[in-house]
């Protein structure tokens, strides 16, 4: 008697035990990826902070957020010249549909998301005038969404 008492005790246990495994693995799973994107209505994002004044913001000693807005056809943001060496954090969103970001001669590249934002961090070592262009497909005006960055 008291050693079914034991296993069926010892059974339980091993629910509990795997119930919290579980759980703890669903709740991970949940999680976003470390590269964090959030969430954004894209009809409402000149009105939402801080798209609402996109451009530089500088954060620390030669590091900035450069909050952007992707549409058809172009990218939302005043002229943007910074130092060499600066890093900027870029977080770019669009208003319509998913567009490319791209850098080309550094590692920049990802997709930007109408109700994502999306983030992608590089330090500009060299001056010069870097291209960003929309590398996804997007309508008619493809080819001619493009902006600049000046390091100087
Ligand atoms: Cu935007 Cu292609």
């Amino acid at each position: 008697r008291l050693e079914k008492i034991w296993l069926a005790i010892g059974i339980s246990m091993l629910f509990v035990f795997l119930a919290v495994v579980g759980v703890g693995a669903f709740a991970m799973g949940m999680e976003p990826p470390t590269s964090h994107r959030h969430s954004i209505d894209p009809e409402k994002v000149e009105q939402t902070a801080p798209f609402d004044k996109p451009g530089l913001e500088k954060v620390g000693d030669k590091e900035y957020n450069a909050y952007m807005i992707a549409y058809a056809f172009g990218y939302k943001q005043p002229k943007m010249e910074i130092p060499a060496g600066s890093t900027i954090h870029f977080q770019v969103t669009s208003t319509d549909v998913v567009h490319g970001f791209q850098i080309p001669g550094t590692t920049v590249n990802m997709m930007v998301v109408p109700g994502e934002v999306n983030h992608f961090s590089y330090t500009f070592t060299k001056p010069g005038e870097y291209l960003i262009i929309c590398n996804e497909y997007c309508g008619t005006g493809h080819e001619f969404m493009s902006t600049t960055i000046i390091i100087k």
